[in-house]
């Protein structure tokens, strides 16, 4: 007989064929997110749970049904999964680190220039039929040459972030992180500072945090003050990370030059000041979005299972402590 898996929202072909070929599936029919009613009633009866960032997995969901034995995000963030929880139950939790890096460290990028370059205040300027030729005060915006970018978390994307800063376009980088990495350091001439100096300094500031109670909000309102008037701000790592209603003030009284973001603090929900304003980008948590991506990611969480349920720990395990008391035998 084979595992019984709950999928909370289809995921690329590839991914789906490969889980029907290990496990026997129910899946979400419908392109929507599930309410946590209808999670709860999908994981009654499974072995395991696939789900996905917009999916809250909370002891609710985990205390559902007492032979679930692991949750498979499909995701790098798992923020939205109480791994705590999960961990005391005695459930696996695994993530999909690796195969976006590329897109999202290209989709930062992306945003960064498009919000340096006005792309989105200029792409409308133009369909609504405002352009009348060529100006030399039209649009100008911030360029990236002998610019600084300050990187906040230098996991795999930020590194990938300050690759293409770097390499590509010769910016300094400066980076404030938990720890010190010497061969980023090394490798990209990066500087360590405190978040300070990160903030004065930069002219173009990527987050790359993952979510909890220490960044949460670690860009709000005494951030802003400090970063130049030129500066660009880029987030595609979790919404919460800034504090919404104090970045549009900050755009607003031009106290920053542009936001470009993909993820928000109550998506998908954004804050209506933001909405109206010309100097951010707003983009619908794409960044993870090509077709290699998303599909790789499917194959992985998919995987994640295939390991998990043939006795092997899943490299992608978030909660290896659960190893000493998990609800099936891994190692
Ligand atoms: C993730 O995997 O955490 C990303 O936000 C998806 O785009």
């Amino acid at each position: 007989m084979k595992p019984k898996i709950f999928v909370t929202r289809q995921i690329p072909k590839p991914a789906m064929d490969l889980l029907f070929l290990h496990f026997d599936v129910e899946f979400n029919k419908e392109d929507r997110v599930l309410t946590k009613k209808e999670i709860v009633k999908g994981v009654k009866g499974k072995d395991a749970l696939l789900c996905l960032l917009t999916d809250s997995i909370d002891a609710e969901v985990l205390d559902a049904e007492p032979n679930l034995k692991m949750v498979s995000n499909y995701a790098v963030g798992f923020n939205n999964v109480d791994v705590k929880a999960a961990t005391h139950h005695g459930i696996l939790v695994t993530n999909t680190p690796g195969v976006l890096t590329d897109a999202t460290a290209d989709f930062a990028f992306t945003l960064l220039l498009a919000a340096a370059r006005r792309v989105g205040e200029a792409e409308r300027f133009v369909r609504k039929g405002k352009f009348k030729g060529w100006g030399p005060l039209h649009f100008l915006g911030q360029s990236t040459e002998d610019a600084t970018l300050g990187i906040f978390g230098l996991g795999r994307i930020g590194r990938e972030v300050a690759r293409r800063a770097a390499q590509g376009f010769e910016m300094k980088i400066l980076y404030h992180d938990v720890q010190r990495v010497p061969d980023f350091e090394k490798e990209f001439g990066a500087k360590f500072v405190d978040k300070e100096t990160l903030l004065r300094e930069s002219d173009f500031v990527s987050l790359h945090v993952p979510l909890n109670p220490n960044t949460h909000h670690l860009i709000g309102e005494k951030e802003f003050k400090l970063m130049k008037p030129t500066a660009v701000l880029v987030n595609t790592s979790r919404g919460p990370v800034v504090d919404e209603k104090a970045l549009a003030q900050a755009l607003q009284e031009k106290r920053i030059f542009a936001a470009g973001l993909d993820v928000y603090e109550r998506e998908p929900v954004i804050e209506k000041a933001l909405l109206k304003l010309e100097n951010v980008v707003l983009a619908p948590h794409i960044a993870s979005a090509t077709v290699k991506s998303r599909t790789d990611m499917g194959l992985l969480a998919v995987n994640n299972l295939v390991s998990a349920f043939n006795g092997i720990a899943p490299d992608c395990l978030v909660n290896r402590k659960v190893l000493a008391k998990s609800r099936m035998k891994v190692t």
